[in-house]
């Protein structure tokens, strides 16, 4: 289909469960718990209706939340180069497990490391 979204290609079912499978891992992650809350369910419900509209799918984050200000609400964590890198290998490890594959993987990986590295907000040094 020529209009397909990012978000059509991967489809809600997908993306929920990819979701998921990643805050499993973050939950036992020893460099990524103790910045989470200990339930996440709320966290997870939010990133699903964020990768919704960062994928090209309806605007659910901004519509609840308004604008997203990703780099803003990640200052109150220490966010260090080994956070991102941790954060993107627990997601690469979902995306392994839920079975995505392909294009569609690489391109939603390739952007994910691209916003991950935004996120950081501190030194190596710090923790
Ligand atoms: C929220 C950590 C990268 C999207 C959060 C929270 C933490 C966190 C601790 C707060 C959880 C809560 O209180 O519910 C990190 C770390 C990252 C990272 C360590 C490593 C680089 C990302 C990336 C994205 C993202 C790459 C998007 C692609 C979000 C969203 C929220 C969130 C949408 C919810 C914001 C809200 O409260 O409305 N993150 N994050 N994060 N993160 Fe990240």
């Amino acid at each position: 289909e020529p209009n397909q979204t990012p978000y059509d290609a991967i489809g809600e079912e997908m993306l929920s469960r990819l979701v998921d499978t990643f805050y499993g891992k973050v939950q036992k992650h020893p460099m990524l718990f103790p910045i989470f809350p200990d339930d996440l369910s709320e966290t997870a419900r939010k990133q699903k209706q964020f990768l919704t509209q960062y994928l090209g799918g309806p605007p659910l984050y901004t519509e609840e939340h308004g604008h997203p200000m990703l780099r803003a609400r990640h200052l109150p964590f220490p966010i260090t180069p080994a956070r991102a890198d941790a954060w993107l290998s627990c997601m690469e490890e979902a995306m392994d497990e839920v079975g995505l594959s392909g294009e569609i993987r690489e391109f939603l990986f390739h952007r994910l490391q691209l916003t991950a590295h935004h996120m950081v907000n501190s030194s190596s040094n710090d923790q």
